[in-house]
């Protein structure tokens, strides 16, 4: 039995069902802060916050767990930088607790971490051993629970892979979930609330970035591809363990603008947008260098087109318009 944490989050989501579908058995553990009960597709649910220590052991005491996925956790950038004190609090408790646990009873954990652990890259595409420097509380916490995994393994012999995600987008291509934050932030989704005329338009958060069109540039992960390398990294920790981190991105960059564009000619609308001041904190370019995940666990992305992400996305953003989700 899988146990994941914040399984019904975006992310998580998508991992239980390649989980099912890959034969596992799953217990998701989720406080349905941010995630949504209708998307646990798979395995079975438990409504609790890792910051009940006690509830948490017993448990793992119930089931028979063989590994940890660890997604929960508060996960906006910009929030965290306003408030910082719900992402200490939430995210290094929860991860803490769920950590000493899976240390004391030797269970391996792989872990959601970010491309926000490197802040602003010194060289791109970006390497694993790329220097960590943060620069919001959000990329802190998971640079903070990083450290923590390194060190629960050198004390105790825990098996931990990291994975360091970058711009996750897409939906299930059978459309059974997708991506719905509230309130969103995140461009794919926001570009498509304004194709079906959920926004009026779509702010362009800075035109005046050090790049080709001067808007920053992202590397669009499918994360139907992200969900996979959760289960690759399970078996690549029952037969090596160890402590480990990799990249997972395709090892290309696309602009806001292009971003948009794929929008339009994918959704066959007229979207609206208009450039405004840059968001605080947003780094010009952030895109992977994903070697180190294909050698190691091989990990091999089949969506490697921003139009076939995008599409998955529009599948399912047009069937929730309808109530279909
Ligand atoms: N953007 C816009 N308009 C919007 C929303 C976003 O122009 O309405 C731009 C952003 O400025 C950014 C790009 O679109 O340049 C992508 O923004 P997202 O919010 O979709 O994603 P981020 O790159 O900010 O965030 C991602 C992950 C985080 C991670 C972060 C690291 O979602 O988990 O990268 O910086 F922490």
């Amino acid at each position: 039995m899988i146990l994941v944490s914040g399984g019904a989050g975006y992310i998580g989501s998508h991992t239980v069902l390649a989980l099912a579908e890959a034969g596992y058995r799953v217990v998701v553990v989720d406080n349905l802060s941010l995630g949504r009960r209708e998307a646990v597709r798979a395995g079975r649910l438990v409504e609790m916050d890792l910051r009940d220590k006690e509830g948490l052991f017993a448990l793992v005491a119930s089931f028979s767990i063989e590994g940890i996925i660890h997604f929960a956790g508060l996960s906006q950038v910009g929030q965290s930088m306003s408030d910082p004190q719900s992402y200490y609090e939430n995210n290094l408790k929860g991860g803490l607790n769920l950590f000493g646990l899976a240390a004391e009873a030797g269970i391996p954990v792989v872990f959601s971490s970010s491309a926000a652990v490197y802040g602003l890259p010194r060289q791109v595409p970006i390497p694993e051993d790329h220097p960590l420097n943060p620069i919001s509380p959000y990329g802190y916490t998971k640079m903070v629970l990083e450290r923590v995994l390194e060190d629960y393994g050198r004390a105790s012999g825990l098996g931990s892979v990291s994975l360091r995600y970058f711009n996750a987008a897409g939906a299930d291509p059978e459309g059974r979930v997708g991506e719905a934050h509230d309130p969103e932030t995140h461009l794919i989704p926001i570009v498509l609330q304004a194709a079906l005329g959920q926004r009026e338009k779509v702010a362009i958060l800075g035109s005046d970035f050090p790049t080709p069109d001067g808007t920053c540039v992202r590397d669009y992960i499918h994360v139907q591809d992200l969900a996979k390398a959760h289960i690759l990294a399970l078996e690549f920790l029952r037969e090596k363990g160890g402590c480990h981190c990799f990249n997972l991105g395709l090892g290309r960059g696309h602009s806001v603008r292009e971003v948009v564009e794929v929008c339009r000619l994918v959704t066959g609308q007229r979207i609206r947008v208009q450039e405004t001041d840059r968001r605080e904190g947003d780094p010009p370019e952030l895109v992977s260098d994903p070697a180190r995940a294909g050698e190691a666990l091989g990990w091999k992305p089949e969506i490697t087109d921003l139009s076939e992400i995008v599409a998955s996305a529009w599948a399912w953003h047009r069937k929730d318009k309808e109530g279909g989700n």
